[in-house]
């Protein structure tokens, strides 16, 4: 050992250590929560309320063994309630809020599948960090882009038309009138179908390079009975167009682009004369030494795995990252031309900035 090396604090060590079995247990809680997702598990028992380990088999039509099994590993974890008395498993209402209120901001079942996907395709990112290349965001596990979807949806759909379009200078009233609106890197087009909804006069084109994302807003689109003003394309976010949009917002996708400036630049002008463009982004502070929190981990993860590298495999290749901050992402737009820049809003993971040309 080498004799200038700091001691070590067994105490802290210790310390540690516990911390990290925490944090893979919570990995193996993670896997298991998405089985007990993708088979209904949860639903059956939240729906059931205590029962055997025999009656939820039954109701969730799951193998009993692995099930036992599964059960007592999550009550090991606290994600569900053990009753010794009469062996029985159960939900709180938080743990059901959590781990099965589809649609609940508190349900973490998309960011689940959103990491789940990582870790299925583990080898890629091994090489891709070590060799510095690109991985385009179509070469991700399917789980990734509805995972995606399915956590943002919920986040969306508690501030986007009651918080986020309100704090724009004048849109609303413009929407209700009926304006023209662009969603840049729609993904699975939730944003767009719930802006549609609320806006039945205006009408929205949802626009991704990423054609079965654009399939699946289609769909989404269709079903929510807003296929009548909405249009979905296939495109790369410097091709949209055609210009005159009162209102082009991005949700989650700038920083994810390979040049955001040429993005933006692009967005201006197709911009109205008096048209907004809204930049939905994570919450960041400007340094590092200002996220170095939960939501800073999860951020720089899904960054590490996900949005640095689908950036670096697209042309210039900036790779913002998703804590790239107010300031930096401030600075692309003004870059791109556009004068005023304020923050408008802010939620516990994402912030609002409003540009005009
Ligand atoms: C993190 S996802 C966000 C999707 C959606 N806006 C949401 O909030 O659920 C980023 C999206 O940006 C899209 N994207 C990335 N670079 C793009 C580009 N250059 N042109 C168009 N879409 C792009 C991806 O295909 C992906 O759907």
């Amino acid at each position: 050992m080498d004799p200038a090396a700091p001691a070590v604090d067994m105490e802290r060590l210790q310390g540690f250590v516990g911390k990290v079995m925490g944090d893979i247990g919570g990995a193996f809680a993670l896997l298991l929560s998405y089985m007990g997702d993708q088979t209904g598990v949860f639903r059956a028992l939240r729906d059931h309320g205590p029962c055997t380990v025999t009656q939820l088999a039954t109701a969730a039509g799951v193998d009993e063994r692995y099930l036992r099994e599964w059960l007592s590993a999550m009550a090991a974890g606290g994600y569900v309630e053990y009753r010794p008395a009469d062996e029985t498993f159960a939900m709180t209402p938080e743990q059901a809020i959590v781990l099965a209120a589809e649609g609940h901001p508190a349900c973490m079942q998309g960011f689940f599948q959103m990491v789940v996907s990582q870790f299925a395709t583990h080898d890629q990112a091994v090489e891709v960090f070590r060799s510095g290349a690109g991985r385009p965001w179509s070469a991700h596990h399917s789980c990734c882009f509805c995972g995606t979807d399915r956590f943002f949806r919920a986040g969306y759909a508690a501030s986007l038309v009651d918080a986020w379009l309100p704090a724009l200078d004048g849109m609303v009233g413009r929407l209700q009138r009926g304006a023209r609106v662009a969603d840049v890197g729609c993904g699975h087009g939730s944003s767009t179908v719930l802006m549609a909804q609320a806006f039945p006069a205006s009408r929205f084109v949802g626009f991704d390079f990423h054609g079965p994302s654009i399939e699946s807003a289609r769909g989404k689109a269709a079903a929510a009975g807003v296929g009548g003003n909405t249009e979905f394309v296939v495109a790369s976010a410097k091709q949209i167009g055609p210009a005159g949009f009162d209102l082009v917002c991005m949700f989650d996708s700038l920083h994810d682009m390979g040049d955001p400036v040429g993005v933006a630049r692009r967005v201006r002008d197709c911009l109205a004369p008096d048209g907004i463009f809204m930049l939905v982004e994570p919450l960041a502070g400007d340094r590092l030494a200002d996220n170095l929190h939960v939501l800073g981990q999860l951020f720089y993860s899904a960054s590490t795995l996900v949005c640095t590298p689908t950036s670096r495999a697209q042309e210039v290749g900036l790779a913002l990252g998703a804590q790239a901050g107010e300031k930096r992402l401030s600075a692309v737009l003004r870059e791109a031309g556009f004068t005023g820049v304020r923050r408008v809003a802010e939620t516990a993971t994402n912030m609002v900035l409003e540009a005009r040309p």
